[in-house]
């Protein structure tokens, strides 16, 4: 049973209320398949902007564009049925000003069908978050390390080290004063995601932020292990899919070139056979 825990699709009201209560668990996708395999484990399907990196081979989430996050966000809302759905709004769609971003979480909501967006930014963010919140936007916040932020911040560094760990309280302290339902808490130390915790009145979801969040989020690549060489300290790693597709690739190149595939079993005669063997 989920910490939101019901037959029902999930709302943000419902994630807000599981604060201090079964920690909430959140995952990305972004296409269908991915979409209907989390989607009855989760309480949160995040269309996250990390598509431009992992699918889309990116360098960072800087290129992504809101056409790519609404047709992503299209595929997995047909593979949803109970968890709440949210989407990254990526950069450049929401900074400029609140209307920005109303505009751009207005087209992704309508377009995709998701119940909530998601944006970076603590402090500096606090009146777009208010603005969306007024106009009937859910928004989950996103604070610590904000990798749209990653030129600003010299590279994907834990945030909040020492006495900077003020600066991400207030950031966090601000998303909820605003309104948010929820807000990531990324890389940052174990000390300061529970002081935030228990300071800020909505979930923390972190990431890369220890087990004193109210929930954990992670790239649902990175956690079955679809990149042999990306290993980040706070992925665990609950399949090596990456390792074992690569065998299989090998396996059919070599059954190809040895003419062992196709075996008779994947051949079709010419002589009229059981019904329905001509559509698998
Ligand atoms: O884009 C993303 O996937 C995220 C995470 C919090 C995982 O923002």
């Amino acid at each position: 049973m989920s910490a939101t825990g019901g037959a029902k699709a999930i709302v943000p009201p419902d994630i807000a209320a599981a604060k201090g209560g079964q920690p909430l668990v959140c995952l990305t996708a972004y296409t269908t398949p991915v979409a209907r395999l989390v989607d009855p484990h989760c309480d949160i399907v995040l269309v996250g902007d990390s598509v431009g990196m992992v699918l889309h081979g990116l360098p960072s989430t800087l290129g992504v564009t809101l056409d790519m996050m609404i047709m992503h966000g299209k595929a997995v809302r047909r593979g949803m049925e109970q968890a709440l759905m949210v989407v990254d709004l990526p950069f450049g769609s929401y900074e400029e000003s609140p209307e920005q971003a109303f505009r751009s979480a207005a087209r992704v909501m309508a377009e995709t069908g998701c119940a909530a967006v998601k944006l970076e930014g603590g402090e500096s963010m606090a009146a777009t978050i208010r603005f969306l919140v007024a106009r009937g936007v859910p928004v989950m916040a996103h604070v610590g390390l904000t990798p749209q932020a990653v030129n600003a911040f010299g590279g994907y560094r834990v945030q909040g080290k020492g006495a900077d760990g003020d600066r991400v309280l207030r950031d966090a302290l601000a998303t909820a004063e605003a309104g948010a339902f929820s807000v990531v808490l990324e890389k940052v130390p174990e000390q300061l995601a529970r002081r935030i915790t228990e300071e800020v009145s909505i979930p923390t979801i972190g990431i890369g932020a220890s087990p004193a969040c109210d929930g954990q989020i992670l790239v649902v690549d990175d956690m079955l292990g679809m990149f042999t060489s990306f290993r980040p300290k706070f992925v665990k790693r609950y399949a090596e899919l990456a390792e074992n597709a690569e065998a299989a690739v090998a396996a059919y190149a070599e059954d190809v070139r040895t003419r062992r595939f196709p075996a008779p079993e994947h051949v079709f005669g010419d002589v009229p056979g059981p019904k329905g063997e001509d559509k698998g």
